[in-house]
């Protein structure tokens, strides 16, 4: 299953929800490729992950790829960029800034394939992995609407405040053009959740009553261990796996889990 972590606005906790998501699926013994389209490349960073200038980034197969529409061969495979992490059953495709370059490509591609790109090169490896995490850039530029496309389901991270709700109906019209009007498989995680304010958390929760099927039991609290995981370059459950943090992202792979299942058990009925 490839599992789309997306979200127009910036900050909300995609990068931290990809990482920690990912590393929660490893534990729980499911092989796992998190796949970073960000030119910030926080996950690969986040994950302790440094590539030289002589390695090749997710950038080399997405640019071989859409070369490929032209010439019809692609030397460059997904299989060679990946990285092991430092926990078990955890790969990385790791980013690097040069993905900007992609972008510019894609944008001067033929319209109809731009937007599959992506999808087509995570191909030879998906039978390979139980979950495929991307974690997406912030705003809706043809990475995120390729994240989108190549995704099965959809968690968009979304801050307990105003401005990150107001985002999210632009964010499923982009997901209904790209995936059609029928796909209902995404859920929103409330992430950054401060219990102390519970003015405010009780009026973000009115707004989003339009959307109280879509909402995640679990709730990511606002816990500075996360933060500081991050600039250790570690995930919450290395870094700190009794705190907060850990407990939110362990509920939350659970609670994840169940639902796939589920999910699964009426696919096959
Ligand atoms: N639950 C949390 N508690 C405390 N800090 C958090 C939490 N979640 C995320 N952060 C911090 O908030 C900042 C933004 O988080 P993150 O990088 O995950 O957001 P993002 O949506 O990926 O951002 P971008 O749109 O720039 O990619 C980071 O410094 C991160 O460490
Ligand atoms: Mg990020």
């Amino acid at each position: 299953m490839i599992i789309g972590v997306v979200n127009n606005k910036g900050g909300v906790g995609k990068t931290t929800t990809s990482i920690n998501l990912s590393s929660c699926l490893a534990i729980n013994k499911k092989h796992v490729l998190l796949v970073d389209i960000d030119p910030q490349a926080q996950s690969t960073h986040g994950l302790g992950i440094a590539i030289n200038g002589h390695h090749l980034s997710l950038k080399d197969v997405l640019l071989a790829k859409t070369e490929q529409l032209y010439t019809l061969f692609s030397q460059k495979n997904i299989k060679d960029i990946i990285v092991s992490s430092q926990r078990e059953g955890l790969d990385v495709a790791p980013a690097d800034a040069k993905l900007t370059q992609v972008i510019e490509k894609l944008y001067r591609s033929y319209w109809f394939f731009r937007e599959t790109i992506l999808a087509k090169c995570l191909e030879p490896v998906k039978p390979e992995y139980d979950y495929i995490v991307i974690d997406c850039p912030p705003g809706l530029g043809v990475l995120s609407l390729n994240a989108i496309k190549a995704s099965d389901f959809i968690l968009i991270p979304c801050e307990m405040s105003m401005a990150s709700i107001e985002g999210v109906t632009t964010l499923l019209e982009a997901v209904s053009t790209m995936k059609g009007n029928g796909f209902t498989n995404y859920k929103i995680v409330l992430t950054l959740v401060n219990p102390q304010c519970s003015i405010t958390n009780r009026h973000v929760m009115e707004l989003l009553l339009p959307f109280k099927e879509k909402i995640l039991k679990t709730q990511i609290v606002r816990n500075e261990h996360i933060n500081q995981a991050q600039m250790e370059r570690k995930d919450i459950f290395t870094f700190a796996p009794d705190s907060k943090g850990a407990e939110g992202y362990s509920q939350l792979t659970r609670e994840l889990l169940h639902l796939w299942h589920i999910g699964e058990r009426k696919g096959s009925n």
